[in-house]
């Protein structure tokens, strides 16, 4: 979910509606705003996108102070009844709240006996809460103050008082937000992105903190009601970059930044001398570590398993990759001096944020490679490694992913290096045939949007297959497709499908092959006879010096450890073209978004 605010002299609703239009990508089950004016808090909401909520906005109800929200349903179906703003049993309260609540019941039953609950949310405890508090004597600073130390769960939220109505209430705890400062204006924000339009100077807010937000000012405090001083930063952030110009979607638009991206990275991680610049505590950091913990959620999880291959073969350093949310549950055994890797586009996915507060307390060193450099999980952690990659808006990651890979090759040998591993192989002229090579796809769009037609317009279902590295980019490649297309799909090792999953196998499966390297070349094309022989279509994507005569397509020569940056861009655009042949809302997928910020 994503959340917004602004107290100015504008016409807010606009502000919000274009605000919530930018944080889209953080869910859209359903939306709502509510404008505060002379006569009241009006509350407008509906299930689906920002557009609906557009079309049911008021637009002859003028307001300069107000709040919104965008939903991604955690407690209770995507409806209007359960889209925020949600108030009080009073009405005298509003507020919008992105998180989750892990209490709510035990408080329910606590203080709120008495009070009938409207929807099935666990937000809606907050704002009773609040009423609740104040009826019993309390001013509304206080109520939210007390109401929030009660809370257990993650929160970032924004409240306005219908008895004053020049003031909004902000809290977090764990969820992003930020407080962004102009001239007499003052707006809230869960991403920067959403409020460029009117400032681009924004303040962080700590978890336990409030801020009590005028037009004039902005007072950030403890739970306990001691005051803070906090610095104002700009946000180096161009709002061009978060629009699609003449691209129909931004995910073709990020598919095509990927070679442009992997030239910035070099520039920015290569010295006057042509060599890898990297700050020596990290190289020294992850040169000591006996053992490396990689952990991920989505498309980050699978670069990390290539981070993997990258760092053990490279570095010499055994690496384990894992899902964030299993890890946070059911910790494997630790080595000695583990170093905890935390990949995340975003740098704001809750589930490794637990994890990184368990590794802190355990007092081991962690790095976050991120595309957000002042996300949550770049400010906890230790150390950060910034990706690069500019703003990703599509919900399914692209250049986020190839980005990770291309900053891990470069950890792996600088930490090869430290540790006096002999290698002959300079990432930053590797990484630059790899941009070379990404341009063939992206420059052939053709050829992939036919694949995708005469493979995947009418199939329910399609496999990958591939072994070591390719057998990552697979998961990749069928994550891609699952996610904008609907078409059920797999990534499998090529050597395990004949162990079960083989049965899923009829007449025109299609099955996407991966081979780009060599010592496992004879082994895929064996894997990929078997299915044959029980009726699936192939389709094979090889490498030069790999390729055979029936391979559709066929991507010129990598390094070995960099294939998985420019084998994954076929699979790219195949799932693009797939989900627009099929009418699918190729940006905003059903079910999903782009920043999970609840466990
Ligand atoms: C969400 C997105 C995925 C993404 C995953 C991890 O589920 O829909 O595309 O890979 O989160 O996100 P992160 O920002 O941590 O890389």
């Amino acid at each position: 979910c994503g959340i917004v605010g602004y107290i100015g002299t504008e016409d807010a609703k606009e502000i919000l509606l274009r605000g919530l239009e930018k944080l889209e990508y953080r869910g859209y089950d359903s939306a709502g705003i509510a404008i505060a004016n002379d006569k009241g808090v009006h509350v407008y909401k509906e299930k689906g996108r920002i557009a609906s909520l557009r079309d049911a906005v008021d637009t002859s109800e003028e307001s300069v102070v107000g709040i919104g929200h965008t939903r991604w349903a955690t407690h209770g179906v995507p409806s209007q009844l359960n889209a925020h703003p949600h108030q009080s049993a009073s009405a005298r309260f509003t507020i919008v709240h992105n998180g989750v609540i892990e209490n709510y019941e035990q408080l329910r039953r606590e203080f709120l006996q008495n009070v009938e609950m409207v929807s099935d949310t666990d937000t809606e405890i907050i704002v009773q809460l609040v009423d609740t508090f104040v009826k019993d004597g309390m001013s509304t600073e206080e109520a939210f103050r007390k109401t929030l130390s009660k809370l257990e769960g993650s929160y970032a939220t924004a409240l306005i008082d219908n008895e004053d109505r020049d003031t909004i209430y902000v809290g977090k705890n764990k969820s992003p937000l930020l407080i962004g400062l102009a001239d007499g204006v003052n707006v809230i924000a869960s991403d920067a992105m959403a409020m460029l339009q009117v400032t681009n100077e924004f303040m962080e807010i700590e978890d336990q903190e409030i801020v009590i937000v005028t037009r004039k000012n902005v007072t950030v405090k403890k739970l306990d009601g001691e005051g803070v001083t906090r610095d104002s930063y700009i946000a180096e952030l161009d709002s061009t970059d978060i629009e699609k110009g003449t691209y129909p979607h931004f995910m073709l638009k990020e598919i095509d930044e990927q070679p442009f991206v992997i030239r910035n990275i070099i520039t920015k991680y290569k010295d006057d001398d042509d060599n890898i610049k990297l700050e020596e505590s990290i190289r020294q950091t992850v040169a000591d570590a006996d053992r490396i913990y990689i952990i991920a959620a989505g498309t980050s999880y699978h670069s990390g398993l290539v981070g993997k291959e990258m760092i053990e073969k490279i570095a010499n350093i055994p690496v384990e990759t894992h899902i964030a949310s299993e890890f946070l549950y059911n910790m494997p055994l630790l080595s000695k001096k583990p170093l905890f890797i935390f990949i995340s586009q975003s740098g704001e996915t809750a589930d490794l944020r637990g994890v990184l507060v368990n590794v802190k307390k355990l007092g081991h060193p962690s790095l976050t490679i991120t595309n957000v450099p002042g996300s949550t999980l770049s400010r906890e952690a230790d150390f950060t490694l910034h990706t690069y990659g500019g703003p990703e808006i599509a919900v399914a990651s692209t250049k986020a992913y190839t980005a990770q890979m291309a900053v891990m090759v470069i950890l792996a040998v600088d930490a090869a290096r430290a540790r006096g591993v002999e290698i002959d192989f300079d990432p930053l002229q590797e990484l630059g045939i790899v941009a070379n090579a990404m341009e063939i796809f992206t420059n052939q769009k053709e050829v992939l949007e036919e694949v995708a037609r005469d493979y995947l317009s009418v199939s329910r279902n399609c496999f990958f297959i591939g072994r070591s590295m390719d057998y990552y980019v697979c998961l990749e490649g069928a994550l891609k497709l699952k996610e904008i297309s609907y078409i059920q799909a797999e990534g499998f090792a090529g050597g395990e499908l004949k162990h079960g999953t083989i049965a899923l196998i009829e007449e025109g499966t299609p099955v996407i092959g991966l081979a780009t390297q060599s010592d496992v070349n004879l082994n895929i094309r064996g894997n990929m006879k078997e299915v044959v022989a029980r009726g699936a279509y192939p389709c094979f994507i090889s490498m030069e010096g790999c390729e055979h005569e029936e391979d559709k397509i066929v991507m010129p020569a990598v390094h070995k450890f960099l294939t998985p940056l420019v084998s994954v861009l076929p699979m790219q655009l195949i799932a693009y073209y797939a989900a627009l042949h099929r009418g699918c809302d190729v940006d905003k997928p059903r079910n999903l978004a782009k920043s999970v910020t609840v466990e």
